[in-house]
């Protein structure tokens, strides 16, 4: 299955979902790390070229998550009125944040006008640049929503165990395993 249903989510959404998130905690984690480095530590250029070059790839593969989310169907929530608005509220906020934590990183390293060279395979150009004081802001957006992304994250997280340990609920097995985006064998038309 590799399109989402109603009843479940697609192998690309899934896949999207667990690389999005692993690559989050990594860069959050390399992040704080390389920001503490002296200048004579051997990473000290090579720790942030790997976190701007891999936060370019999450950002287009955001780009390609959102897209991909828009042209289908998505599993309907589980549990109450009340708990089922907040997931809702909770998911877009998650894809806010993401996305505020992306492109502040972004600006932070063009705000010289230089290009980023990912990996060396391609350059994102520097698109907006000489905004003022254009690295430093930027550079406090991120800090500040990077961490708000960490603790939503992390209620995210608490809230998917809630819905499997304690409500019983699907809603983690189905992130986990494409099998529930099946069809179910009741839901087949009669021949
Ligand atoms: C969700 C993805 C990301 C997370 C969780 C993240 C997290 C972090 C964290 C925690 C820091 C340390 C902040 C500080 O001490 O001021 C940092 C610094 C930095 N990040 Fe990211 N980052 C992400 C994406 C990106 C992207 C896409 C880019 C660029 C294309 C980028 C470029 C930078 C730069 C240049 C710094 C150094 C900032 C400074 O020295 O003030 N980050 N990041
Ligand atoms: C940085 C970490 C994470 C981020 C940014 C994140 C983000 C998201 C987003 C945006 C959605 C909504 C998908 C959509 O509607 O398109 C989602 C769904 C989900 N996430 Fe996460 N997630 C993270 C970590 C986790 C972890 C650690 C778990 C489990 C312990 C988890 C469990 C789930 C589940 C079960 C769903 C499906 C909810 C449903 O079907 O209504 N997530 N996540």
């Amino acid at each position: 299955m590799w399109r989402n249903t109603r009843s479940g989510w697609g192998v690309i959404s899934i896949a999207f979902h667990w690389l999005s998130a692993l690559t989050i905690i990594g860069l959050f984690a390399l992040g704080w790390w390389m920001t503490g480095l002296g200048y004579y530590d051997p990473w000290y250029n090579q720790a942030p070229w790997i976190h701007r070059s891999v936060g370019v790839l999450l950002l287009l593969a955001t780009f390609g998550r959102l897209a991909w989310r828009f042209m289908q169907p998505t599993p309907a929530a589980e549990g109450g009125r009340f708990e089922r608005l907040a997931a809702h509220l909770g998911h877009i906020a998650l894809y806010v944040l993401m996305l505020t934590v992306l492109f502040s990183g972004y600006l932070i390293s063009t705000a010289n006008g230089r290009s980023i060279s990912v990996f060396g395979w391609f350059d994102a150009p520097a698109i907006l640049h000489g905004l003022p004081n254009q690295a430093s802001v930027a550079g406090d957006i991120h800090w500040y929503s990077a961490w708000a992304l960490m603790v939503l994250a992390g209620g995210h997280a608490l809230a998917a165990l809630v819905h499997h340990w304690r409500w019983r609920h699907d809603t983690l097995r189905r992130m986990v395993n494409p099998r529930h985006a099946q069809p179910k064998p009741h839901a087949q038309p009669k021949i």
